[in-house]
């Protein structure tokens, strides 16, 4: 008996990790369609993808694509780009929350979204003090299959050239090896294996919020270079 296979849908597919995740999704042999909403445009190999341009301010113009199983979060941005805070928050805390709430209101089995280390709404630091309202947000959406990832500095190639992640990835690159014990959670990670991690929990049939840090994102796919 052929299993029947899910449905995903994934915002932010251009980016880093959303790239690498579209790349397994399409070949893990586990999805009949795919559906990536962009604002540019994105090269896919596989029919199983399926590509859509669309406003993100008016996410719910697109409920009827979150007839999935699976949502994945890749969006992010940086003050750099955003230009001002208000932006910043607008994707990494706006599209985010607006999104779990139409995948609650369409039946979605899971949200996977990818926050970051040090995610706190006490924070300091504004990235942190955003990443931990969008978690606490969605916890409130009441999803019932919530999976949160908390990468570390991301490494891979990018297209867009960012400086200080530029010097971050060669420090992290000398500095990994020696990161063990108590400083594993803050070594580097492939935006790969967070992908991967991605692919792998949506998997499993855990319900209710899970988090999963930087450490635990690597072992659990220690096998992806
Ligand atoms: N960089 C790090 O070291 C690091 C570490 C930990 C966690 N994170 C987090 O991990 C997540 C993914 O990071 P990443 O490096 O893979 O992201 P990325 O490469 O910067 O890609 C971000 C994605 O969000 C989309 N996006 C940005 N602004 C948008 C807007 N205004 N409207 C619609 N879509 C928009 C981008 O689309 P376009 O291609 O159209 O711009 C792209 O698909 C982010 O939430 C980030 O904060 C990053």
């Amino acid at each position: 008996m052929e299993l029947i296979k899910k449905t995903a849908l994934v915002l932010g597919a251009t980016g880093l990790i959303g790239k690498e995740l579209v790349n397994i999704l399409s070949e893990n042999g586990q999805y009949q369609k795919v559906h990536l909403l962009v604002r540019r445009p994105i090269e896919v190999k596989s029919e199983v993808c399926e590509v859509h341009f669309v406003e993100y301010d008016k996410l719910h113009n697109y409920s009827e694509l979150f007839q999935v199983t699976d949502v994945f979060c890749c969006l992010g941005t940086t003050i750099k780009v955003a230009k001002t805070k208000e932006a910043f928050r607008k994707v990494d805390y706006e599209y985010p929350v607006e999104a779990a709430r139409i995948a609650k209101e369409s039946g979605v089995e899971k949200f996977l979204i990818v926050s970051s280390m040090g995610a706190d709404s006490k924070s300091i630091f504004f990235y942190s003090q955003v990443k931990g309202d969008v978690e606490e947000s969605l916890y409130k959406v009441n999803l019932p299959s919530l999976h949160i990832f908390r990468p570390s500095l991301l490494l891979g190639k990018r297209e867009e050239f960012r400086f200080g992640e530029k010097v971050a990835e060669k420090v992290s690159g000398m500095l990994n090896k020696l990161m063990i014990g108590p400083l594993r959670p803050y070594r580097g990670i492939q935006a790969r294996k967070v992908a991967a991690a991605m692919a792998f929990v949506a998997q499993s049939s855990k319900k209710g919020k899970q988090i999963y840090l930087s450490h635990e994102i690597d072992s659990m796919v220690g096998f992806v270079e």
